[in-house]
């Protein structure tokens, strides 16, 4: 059998990279899995994962998510808040702007979203050839946490695509391109804006609530609101924009899964693909002390990479891991994560999807890929599609 080799870098490059037969060895082979080249250690089993995210005292988010060396470290928070801090600190942080996230908050949002993906759709319908990517999944996040947050609309496609290039990594790259190192400095420069405008005018939005709140009875420097909103419209944006292309995506290679869409089964359609094939399938750790996991001992200080990816495709956790099957029991999924860090946007995402979906099968009565012309997303960090031009047949 070949040697197991695992990197996250290995899976964008064409449209038909897959990780899952990989994700297999590792649950089966190597439990804890060391790569040398790229330093860092690999949880793949659905267990193993689950205590490693509820047990930030051990398995620590203070030097980042992300594996490239250029970001990871203790400045990851500067740029991306409170995902790269720990107990207390990142509960304080995250106190501050979960209250517009709540389940009846973002219940709230649903006729707005719906909106949102209805005028997109109908023009991109209206266009005839359909990227179903860049013309519908891509637009709807950004809309709706632009508004959440307070971004001007002629500024939203900006911030998309720059955030966009800041997670490119080019051909298997594992690091940050030149443009994508500008274009993170140009979507900094954007925040720094919105920030300084609130502080002239307070107005009714996310960002002046964060200009006013108090953590430990002192405010909130710029610099850390502008990091809130990077990590904010980074992870609304990306994550939904994948998760929609990748239920498309499996819905079309498995006719009788779209029957059961176009059949309404849209909430299932979501919860699936989250599992079968999650937009987020990595997370990064640091062990703050030497840890024994399956008769090897992992170093203090070490990297290591969680993968929900492989986790929610553990035969451990769900009967038939490896079928795409809307019909199946809900399970364990940890598509988002468990434990402090759990996603903030859970309940949004779902409902994003949820609306964009229902809304899709309401204007169309089936749909085709042109797979010939679609690509990946370069990144390690997401799994979906940049392109996925579609035929659609509307209503
Ligand atoms: C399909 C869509 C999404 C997926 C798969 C996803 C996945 C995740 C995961 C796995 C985490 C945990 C990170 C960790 O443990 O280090 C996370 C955290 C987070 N997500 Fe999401 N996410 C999605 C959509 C969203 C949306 C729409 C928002 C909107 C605001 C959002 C905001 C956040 C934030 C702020 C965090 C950091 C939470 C913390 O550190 O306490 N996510 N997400």
């Amino acid at each position: 059998m070949a040697d197991l080799v695992f990197s996250p870098y290995d899976f964008y490059d064409d449209v038909d990279s897959d990780p899952y037969p990989v994700y297999a060895r590792l649950r089966e082979e190597a439990p804890v899995y060391r790569n040398e080249e790229l330093d860092f250690w690999a949880l793949s089993r659905h267990e193993d994962v689950v205590a490693a995210v509820r047990d930030p005292r051990r398995f620590s988010s203070v030097n980042g998510p992300l594996l490239d060396a250029s970001v990871w470290g203790p400045e990851a928070r500067r740029a991306l808040s409170f995902i790269a801090m720990d107990p207390p600190h990142h509960t304080r942080m995250r106190g501050l702007v979960s209250r517009a996230f709540t389940p009846r908050r973002v219940a709230e949002l649903e006729p707005h979203i719906r909106d949102v993906a209805r005028r997109h759709i109908e023009a991109a319908l209206l266009k005839g050839e359909v990227d179903f990517v860049t013309d519908i999944a891509a637009k709807i996040p950004t809309d709706v946490i632009s508004e959440l947050v307070g971004v001007p609309e002629p500024d939203r496609a900006e911030l998309r695509r720059l955030a966009d290039l800041a997670l490119h990594r080019e051909g298997g790259g594992r690091e940050i391109t030149p443009e994508g190192l500008t274009a993170l400095i140009e979507l900094i420069g954007h925040f720094t804006d919105l920030v300084s405008d609130r502080r002239q005018k307070t107005r009714d939005d996310m960002v002046s609530a964060l200009l006013d709140a108090r953590v430990e009875g002192d405010r909130l420097t710029d610099e850390e609101v502008v990091a809130f909103l990077h990590l904010l419209v980074g992870a609304g944006n990306e994550t939904t924009t994948n998760l929609l292309g990748n239920a498309v995506y499996w819905a079309w290679r498995y006719p009788d899964q779209k029957a059961l869409a176009f059949e309404g089964r849209v909430s299932e359609w979501v919860e699936e693909t989250l599992r079968y094939d999650t937009a987020a399938p990595t997370l990064l750790r640091t062990v703050s002390c030497d840890v024994e996991l399956h008769g090897v001992e992992i170093p203090s200080e070490s990297r290591i990479l969680l993968l929900p990816g492989a986790a929610n495709r553990d035969p451990a956790a769900f009967p038939e891991p490896d079928r795409y099957d809307m019909e199946r029991e809900p399970g364990p999924l940890i598509s988002f994560g468990s434990g402090p860090h759990f996603c903030l946007g859970a309940s949004l995402a779902r409902l994003e999807a949820r609306v964009t979906l229902e809304e899709f099968i309401a204007q169309a009565t089936n749909f085709d890929l042109d797979m010939s012309q679609a690509g990946r997303r370069q990144s390690p960090y997401i799994r979906g599609f940049a392109k996925l031009p579609a035929t659609v047949v509307p209503r």
